[in-house]
Formats: structure tokens, C-alpha cells, sequence
């Protein structure tokens, strides 16, 4: 049993296997938190003429806790294809999923960044279920608007209920708000640009006070950069880019870390976590997580390194 957050170190789930969950996100239903994330247990492979560490795809894990200490594995809910043909073939890239929750339909939905071993492929997947813990099914995958790319990218529900899938456009240099439709399978048409030629990566959206926060990464493949939050007043922005909310010893290079998520605690006043990981690309399976808390100098977002901690 953990009582405690231990940034940094081996994580084991509740059967005393190390977790697998990279670039992952949590929702929260009923009561239970979810953690979905890349399953990177197996041996890092080589890319063909690339210096890329990369692991096949074995699929994207689930695993759910109700004090998000301790997290039991639920499986593999959306696994790898071994036909060369899908978007989640073994041979491909599935990265950074999250799940939203559609209240109107009822539907879960997985959406997650699906690529080619080149990343040349850039487009954002969606999956389907009926339960959070699936089984889902996938329905395909997008270019959102107009055909733009979608690599880097994170899932965003309003209190209004609209979803918006924030994503690493043209090449990296640009990251798109783009608005999904009511069923949260697609796009209605309306986006926009941010960060125009800043290469942000990683995002991250939270609201507090009527107030949208997005922490990104600079773009240096597995290697830790700089993160910088920046704020809006409305979700599709104007987003203006501010500094680094990382304030202990090692900020400048994230303590290490690159952002995935951040959660807002449930029936916990104005308590959110920063969630990042730690890539090991000599070892990706070994890569590991990174949850921190966060604070506030009035509406300043701040992030402290910790060893240990709790909620
Ligand atoms: C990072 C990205 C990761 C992964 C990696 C591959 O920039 O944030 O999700 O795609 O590159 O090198």
C-alpha cells in the first residue's frame, strides 16, 4: 500500500508490477479515477536509417484507484494490430491517450496520437466504449479541420460540456484548439492557431477561476527542455505564453520531466497535480512518472519538486 506520492521512482500497481502508463491522462467517473497511458513494456527496437528510440506498440493500459496512490491494472484496453495496414499496428506509434467521457451519449471515448514509426503520419485516433475500462473500439483516425497534422496532444472538456483536442500542428511549429462535435468522435470545423513557430509540445489544460491554464514542452524528442504554462480567458484562446511554472533546483529542464496531464482532484479545494514523465530512452520501458502538486501565487501557477507527498 502507498500512501504517498514518490516522484520519480518505481511505480507498482496493486499486483506488484511496475505500471505502465506513459504519456497518460486520468478521468474521473463515479467515484474511481482511470488512468490511461502508453504500455512501453517491451525492449526499445531500432527505426529503420533513424536515430529513434522506440518500442513497439503493445497497446494502451488502463488502470483505476480511488486514492490515486495505489492503481490497479484493468489491462490492456485498446491492444496493438499485427496487420502492417492499421493505424495501430505493433510497428507503429500510439502515444499520449486520453479519455473523455460523453454525457449525452453515454460513450467513452480514447483519443490518442497515432504515427507511423517516422512520425510522418500525424494524425489524432479515436476509440469507443461503453465502459471505462472498454473493451474499445476503434473507429479511425484524423487530420483535424482542413488536414492539419496532429502529433503531441491532449483532450480538453469545458464545464459546458464542448471537448477540444489541443494537438502539435504543421510540423510541430503551431498547437491547434480544435473544436470536437457533440458525440466527441470528430471535429465541427472550428479551430485555432496558437504559439505560431514557439514548437510547444505536450499539452496540458486546466481550468481554475474561469481561467484556462496550459502547461507544453519545448520539442526535443525523449530529452527533457523547458516547460512554460500559459493563460486564456476562453478556451480557443487567445493564449498568451508566459515562463516556467517550475521553481525548485533542476526547472529548467522540467526536474527531468515532460508534462502529459494535469488533474483536478476530486471534493479537494483548488487541488490539482502536474503530471509528467520521466523518459529513459536507453530503456523506454523503464521510463518513469512524475506527479507533482501545484501551487498558486494568486493566479500564478507554480510547480515545486518534491520527493514525497501526499494529497
Ligand atoms: C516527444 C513527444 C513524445 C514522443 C517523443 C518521440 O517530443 O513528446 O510523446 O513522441 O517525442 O521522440
Amino acid at each position: 500500500m502507498y500512501t504517498a506520492f514518490h516522484p520519480k521512482e518505481v511505480w507498482l500497481d496493486t499486483d506488484g508490477n511496475v505500471i505502465q502508463a506513459h504519456g497518460g491522462g486520468i478521468l474521473y467517473k463515479d467515484g474511481v479515477y482511470y488512468w490511461y497511458g502508453e504500455n512501453k513494456g517491451a525492449d526499445n527496437c531500432t527505426v529503420e536509417g533513424k536515430n529513434l528510440a522506440r518500442v513497439d506498440v503493445i497497446g494502451i493500459s488502463c488502470y483505476s484507484s480511488t486514492d490515486l496512490y495505489n492503481w490497479k491494472n484493468e489491462g490492456v484496453v485498446l491492444p496493438a494490430s499485427d496487420d502492417p495496414d492499421s493505424d495501430l499496428y505493433t510497428g507503429k506509434v500510439l502515444e499520449r491517450p486520453k479519455c473523455i467521457y460523453n454525457k449525452r451519449t453515454g460513450k467513452y471515448l480514447l483519443w490518442a496520437h497515432v504515427d507511423t514509426a517516422d512520425y510522418k503520419f500525424a494524425r489524432a485516433g479515436v476509440a469507443i466504449a461503453d465502459s471505462p475500462t472498454g473493451p474499445f473500439t476503434y473507429l479511425g483516425s484524423f487530420r483535424p479541420n482542413a488536414g492539419e497534422m496532429s502529433r503531441d496532444m491532449t483532450v480538453f472538456v469545458d464545464d459546458d460540456d464542448v471537448a477540444y483536442l489541443f494537438h502539435s500542428s504543421e510540423d510541430n511549429a503551431t498547437m491547434y484548439c480544435s473544436r470536437m462535435n457533440a458525440d466527441y468522435t470528430g471535429f465541427d470545423g472550428t479551430y485555432t492557431r496558437n504559439f505560431e513557430g514557439e514548437y510547444r509540445e505536450a499539452p496540458c489544460v486546466m481550468k481554475r477561476n474561469g481561467r484556462y491554464y496550459m502547461v507544453t514542452s519545448y520539442c526535443t524528442g525523449w530529452a527533457p527542455n523547458v516547460a512554460r504554462v500559459a493563460v486564456a480567458d476562453s478556451v480557443m484562446g487567445p493564449w498568451t505564453l508566459l515562463g516556467n511554472p517550475c521553481v525548485s533546483e533542476g526547472a529548467e529542464l522540467t526536474y527531468g520531466g515532460q508534462s502529459t496531464h494535469i488533474l483536478k482532484v476530486e471534493d479537494m479545494e483548488d487541488t490539482y497535480i502536474f503530471m509528467a514523465d520521466i523518459w529513459k530512452a536507453e530503456n523506454l520501458q523503464d521510463s518513469r512518472y512524475m506527479w507533482l502538486p501545484i501551487e498558486w501565487d494568486e493566479d500564478q501557477m507554480q510547480i515545486p519538486f518534491v520527493e514525497e507527498w501526499r494529497l
